[in-house]
């Protein structure tokens, strides 16, 4: 076992600990049946492909390259089609582009997709009319429907939930080396609805200086059939390892280093209610040599901080450990430079990523969860600022995003109003920017790079 494996640690070792979040299973039997039927099925992913995810992520770290990730709140069974995954990747991909250009530095691409099935959740139990119920925590344990029956976990969801994750792997594994993220096909992206916003002209102005680039290179000899870098991409997966008996199924030992990964996806991440030092969730992390998220929220103590990655990073380890902060955009400023000067004060090596969602949810008048986009925008701004005052590096954003173009956070471009929610509003939980909205928001985090560019780079870059 590696020796950054603690040696009392196992794949199993988070069930001795206390733990939040974990949903009331009626049959334990038949729950225990599913975990071990996942256990004997294959992994999602390979180990080499977690290690190198992490050299990219040290890159991040290190200032040298720049983390885009996102997508749905919650992936659901409903919604499992071609289209629906096909929309994602194009605007996941519309973002990166933008960000590469911004940036002039590599994008690390990681979806929440393909496993982002687990919900945690504020109540237990919801009620509707004086019936109380479960509340749903994600397709991968009960129904939405407000049923009894629907929202009694079911195990079979497990298996329902892997067998999802696989064939959505696979599109995007195909998606991303068959030819669809080609640069040649830059204008292809864009798709018919996006038309009406102001966004999509300078998608388009981009797609034309990267056509012209396209041809300069054909021109020395330097083409997409002869340059994998020009027709293919790294596309990463990730999802809140919310759900440990899952996890724990599907955690295997890497034959070449012999150390233990999680194969549900390549990065996993602690939740915001699941990261208690002692608690069974970082346990489990503690073991498992994937790259790891924190979900960094306005209750995160600097101690904590650095227990967890005293606990979750012993050797410190480059591109092992992205802090994903969460505060609300009004909070950023109180809460953001105590973290970052706990941090700088250990030595410590993260990824600083800025989660805009999850602190800016509103309830409209209308009873619907929103996000006005303007707090999104105004998070990421403010993160961006503290990181340029204090000198340390803005690495990434993790957002809720969909390729759909449904009505769920207000504002931007394609003029979201309390009054339209109800149009297009499709979330299975928290609300998602649409694929105009992901794009103005990704053209935003370009001035943003630039402006932390140092002078003398921008100068270079003729900005
Ligand atoms: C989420 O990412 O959907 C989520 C629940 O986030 P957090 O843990 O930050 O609340
Ligand atoms: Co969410």
């Amino acid at each position: 076992m590696s020796s950054r494996t603690p040696s009392t640690w196992t794949p199993h070792s988070w069930r001795d600990k206390p733990i939040q979040q974990v949903p009331a299973y009626p049959d334990s039997v038949a729950l225990a049946d599913a975990e071990r039927q996942l256990a004997t099925f294959p992994p999602l992913v390979f180990a080499g492909e977690a290690r190198d995810l992490k050299a990219h992520l040290a890159e991040v770290a290190r200032g040298n390259a720049f983390l885009l990730q996102g997508g749905d709140c919650a992936e659901s069974f409903a919604e499992h089609g071609a289209d629906h995954i096909r929309d994602f990747f194009r605007v996941f991909l519309q973002m990166a582009i933008v960000l590469t250009h911004g940036a002039s530095k590599p994008v690390v691409k990681i979806g929440r997709i393909a496993g982002q099935f687990a919900k945690p959740r504020s109540a237990d139990t919801e009620t509707i009319d004086g019936v109380t119920l479960p509340s749903y925590r994600g397709d991968i344990v009960n129904d939405i429907d407000f049923t009894a029956t629907a929202r009694t976990p079911d195990p079979q969801r497990l298996l329902m939930a892997y067998r999802q994750s696989a064939a959505t792997l696979n599109l995007l594994r195909a998606f991303a080396s068959g030819g669809f993220a080609d640069l040649a096909r830059v204008h292809e992206w864009t798709m018919g609805f996006m038309k009406g916003s102001s966004a999509y002209p300078r998608f388009e102005q981009l797609a034309t200086k990267i056509d012209d680039a396209i041809e300069f290179m054909r021109a020395l000899g330097i083409t997409p059939e002869n340059t994998p870098s020009l027709r293919e991409t790294r596309f990463y997966t990730s999802h809140e390892a919310l759900l440990l008996g899952y996890e724990e199924a599907l955690t295997r030992r890497d034959s070449i280093t012999n150390d233990w990964y999680a194969t549900s996806g390549h990065m996993l991440w602690i939740g915001d209610r699941t990261r208690q030092p002692e608690a069974g969730h970082v346990e489990y992390f503690a073991g498992i040599m994937n790259p790891i998220g924190i979900k960094c929220g306005p209750t995160l103590t600097a101690d904590d901080l650095n227990r967890l990655l005293d606990i979750l990073s012993p050797d410190n380890e480059p591109g092992r450990i992205t802090l994903i902060a969460r505060f609300g955009s009004d909070k950023v400023e109180d809460h953001l430079p105590r973290l970052i000067e706990t941090v700088k004060r250990n030595g410590k090596i993260v990824v600083w990523c800025c989660d805009p969602m999850h602190g800016n949810t509103i309830k409209a008048s209308t009873g619907y969860k929103t996000r006005p986009f303007d707090r999104v925008l105004s998070e990421v701004q403010s993160f961006f600022a503290v990181h340029r005052s204090l000198g340390t590096y803005a690495g990434g954003i993790h957002v809720e995003m969909t390729g759909d173009d449904v009505t769920e956070c207000v504002g931007g471009v394609s003029a979201v109003t309390e009054g339209t929610l109800k149009d297009r509003y499709h979330t299975y939980c928290d609300p998602r920017l649409n694929a105009s909205q992901s794009l103005e928001l990704a053209f935003l985090v370009a001035e943003e790079i630039d402006a932390q560019k140092p002078a003398r780079q921008r100068a270079a870059i003729g900005a």
